[in-house]
């Protein structure tokens, strides 16, 4: 294939790797902000037969895929083995056999190739998507991380730097979606197939509780709204009534959405930052990005939401995230373990 004299031009290239959950994933970026190529296998229909993501299967197929991944994106870049600079790769939090495929690998290419490892956390690399989609933006913002395994808002403070304002005490956001679409019958994974169902539901059809938690407090809990609808369907069925899962499945995801919006721009108001980064797999959620337009328009917050390629798993966002951790000097070296309960 013909491919342009010089891909680099100056800019560091980064190869990402991403298998924490059920995403093979391999991408190249160049200067931390555009996406040279973006491979993602998802092993959707291998685990939705199980309703779920099963650890040891996730891992068995990282094994399979992640070679040809890494070639994919490689060859979809044009860009050669020589001219890759560094290696980025998620070393946490996720799946422990998840993960050790992706750092086992990251490190054979690190040694093949003689390019500097860089370990991502991956919960930075969700908010890392916003700069691949957002060129303007720059720290200092607020993020909402909405993911299958993390629920908080967090206060970036530089590329490599942040702090935590609040997190879920028990299920993620996410989860809670899965497990609710779950019980409705809607397949898995639940979050798309929610978002789905709702827009023909009536979201004020049946009142589930809203858990705000303290006055002033950024954490969230999930599980009560969860099993609010559990009793519902139950309770339902033992009466004979027929439930209508849209109407359900639309007044479950109103009653978790309000608090995440409420929460997440009340937290870029008082903290003064004027910028909210949506970032994890729940971002795609259509509601929830119209829901926090919505009010960040009328609070005079600027609203970031990458595209819903960039929301759920991919390496794309970790390779940015690598890009910034290596100009301030982060390395590490083969002794690179991974860590499924990684902090951020
Ligand atoms: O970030 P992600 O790909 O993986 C983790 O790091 O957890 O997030 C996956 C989660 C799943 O729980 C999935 O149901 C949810 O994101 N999700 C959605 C939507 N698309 C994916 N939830 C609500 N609405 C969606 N459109
Ligand atoms: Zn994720």
């Amino acid at each position: 294939m013909e491919r342009p004299e010089d891909m680099k031009d100056g800019k560091l290239i980064t190869l990402g790797i991403e298998t924490s959950c059920d995403e093979t994933a391999a991408a190249v970026v160049a200067d931390g902000r555009e996406a040279l190529s973006n491979v993602i296998a998802s092993q959707v229909s291998v685990h939705e037969a199980f309703g779920g993501v099963v650890p040891e299967i996730a891992s068995r197929h990282h094994l399979k895929n992640i070679n040809l991944i890494i070639e994919r994106a490689m060859a979809e870049s044009s860009v050669t083995p020589g001219e890759i600079d560094l290696i980025g790769v998620t070393w946490g939090p996720g799946l422990v056999g998840a993960l050790l495929i992706g750092v086992a690998t990251a490190k054979a290419f690190s040694f093949a190739w003689g390019k500097p490892l860089i370990g991502v956390n991956h919960i930075m690399g969700h908010i890392s998507a916003n700069y691949l989609a957002h060129s303007e933006l720059a720290p200092p913002f607020i993020s909402l991380v909405v993911s299958g395994g993390h629920t908080s808002i967090v206060e970036v403070t530089g590329y490599n730097e942040c702090r935590l304002l609040g997190k879920t005490r028990d299920d993620a956001a996410g989860e809670a979606y899965d497990k609710v679409a779950r019980v409705l019958g809607l397949g898995y994974p639940g979050g798309p197939a929610i978002d789905e169902a709702a827009k023909s539901g009536n979201p004020r059809a049946v009142a589930f509780k809203r858990v705000f938690l303290e006055k002033g407090s950024f954490d969230f809990s999930f599980s009560g709204t969860k099993t609010g609808v559990m009793n519902h369907l139950n309770t339902e069925r033992q009466a004979g009534r027929e439930v209508n899962v849209n109407d359900v499945a639309a007044s479950f995801q109103l009653a978790v959405l309000e608090v995440i919006v409420s929460k997440a721009v009340n937290a870029a108001v008082q903290m003064k930052r004027g910028k909210l980064a949506l970032a994890g797999g729940v971002a795609a959620n259509s509601l929830l990005r119209k829901m926090l337009a919505e009010e960040c328009g009328r609070q005079g917050i600027t609203l970031f939401c990458p595209p819903p390629v960039l929301c759920t798993d991919n390496a794309a966002m970790i390779g940015c995230a690598a890009h910034y951790r290596h100009l301030a000097g982060g390395r590490d070296g083969l002794d690179l373990d991974a860590c499924a309960n990684l902090g951020l």
